[in-house]
């Protein structure tokens, strides 16, 4: 049942461009608007709200940190992202104009349920996207999207984040649509290029042989950097999340802007720093900021390890390594530059000798708040 790899993990992150193009397959009506799974709010509600909350845990918060950049973007909506163990200890300000996006692959967290309860109480509306049918995030739900992943057997997401990824993006483009900010060409442009991702997925794992042999390379580092800027940002955190995950090692994602106000005091002689550098195309700004932070953290010593789109040749001179990523759009780039960062985590943990399908002290599915 592991198709022939050694352990889950491998086969589910394998399965990716698989389940990213099952959880895109059939968005679009016939008519250009977007196709959630259960909807049991009228157009006029989707119209009338005002907000976004987004509320998740773990990687599903991750994905939910890169949906702020896509909701905000395509919407115009005022858009947070908050842990779900915090939002509602703070007395968040909800009214039945207040959208709270619930991510969750299991559909069973606790602490996720709790605030979409606490959500409901206060008459906000309450999206959810997840990866289990009939499980509880949903059904008390007033519209879902679901992930078509697929079971993920491996404690550690991976499969599951690359869904809801796509499922955040999908979102944002409905609710756009529903604000009347996209239009139905628009709308369907953005999907046409969002269901290129699947092979740019499958393009990304072709070419990460590499990561490995660097993984194995690192086993014995204390501790991991990894920055990121925009989308990038989560991304790195995502990184971060897998390595301490899988490979219990010490791993901080940081935003790479943040890096001179404090976390560059940690970078010292042989560190690795993982970067995730944005397109140069687009926003040239970004991409020059973060190549200054690459040369910035390797003039004090750090192995950089650089995360950059094909083409980009600006960076070559700062890294020590460079994994290569196909070129895409900004917000649907964390669709591959995620990919590096769980092949690199995994390997690093088999090269210490670990079970990656079943982390230390870890549960699948967290039902205890
Ligand atoms: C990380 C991981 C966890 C989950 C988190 C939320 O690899 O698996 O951080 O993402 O416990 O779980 P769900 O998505 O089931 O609510």
């Amino acid at each position: 049942e592991k198709g022939g790899y050694p352990y889950f993990m491998l086969k589910e992150i394998s399965e990716q461009p698989a389940v990213l193009a099952d959880t895109l397959r059939g968005r679009l009506s016939p008519d250009g608007a977007i196709v959630l799974d259960e909807e049991r709010l009228s157009g006029e509600d989707f119209r009338d709200i005002d907000k976004v909350f987004i509320v998740a845990c773990g990687t599903a918060y991750h994905a939910g940190l890169i949906a702020k950049y896509a909701i905000e973007h395509w919407t115009r909506l005022p858009c947070e992202v908050e842990m779900a163990s915090e939002f509602r200890y703070r007395d968040p300000v909800l009214d039945r104009s207040t959208l709270v996006i619930a991510i969750s692959q299991s559909g069973e967290t606790l602490d996720t349920l709790m605030a979409v309860k606490h959500a409901r109480e206060q008459k906000a509306r309450v999206l959810a996207i997840c990866n289990t049918n009939g499980s509880t995030i949903p059904r008390e739900s007033d519209a879902v999207l679901y992930t078509r992943c697929g079971p993920e057997v491996g404690v550690a997401a991976t499969k599951t984040f690359l869904g809801q990824v796509a499922a955040c993006l999908l979102v944002g483009l409905f609710l756009a649509q529903a604000r009347g900010v996209l239009y139905g060409d628009e709308v369907g442009a953005y999907v046409e290029k969002l269901q290129k991702m699947p092979d740019l997925v499958a393009r990304t794992l072709g070419t990460v042989g590499p990561v490995r042999e660097l993984a194995r390379s690192l086993s014995g580092a204390r501790t991991v950097l990894f920055l990121g800027r925009h989308v990038g940002y989560p991304v790195a955190l995502e990184g971060a999340l897998k390595l301490k995950e899988l490979a219990y090692m010490h791993a901080e994602g940081f935003p790479a802007g943040e890096l001179k106000h404090g976390p560059i005091a940690l970078v010292e002689q042989g560190v690795p720093v993982v970067v995730v550098v944005p397109s140069p195309r687009g926003r040239a700004v970004l991409h020059d900021k973060v190549v200054s932070n690459i040369q910035e953290v390797r003039a004090r010593g750090a192995r950089t390890i650089v995360i950059a789109e094909e083409g980009d040749h600006l960076v070559e001179p700062f890294a020590d390594h460079l994994i290569r990523v196909p070129a895409t759009s900004s917000l649907f780039s964390p669709l591959v530059t995620t990919i590096p960062l769980q092949v690199f985590a995994c390997e690093l943990a088999l090269a210490r000798g670990l079970d990656v399908d079943q982390p230390r002290n870890l549960a699948k599915s967290v039902t205890v708040e």
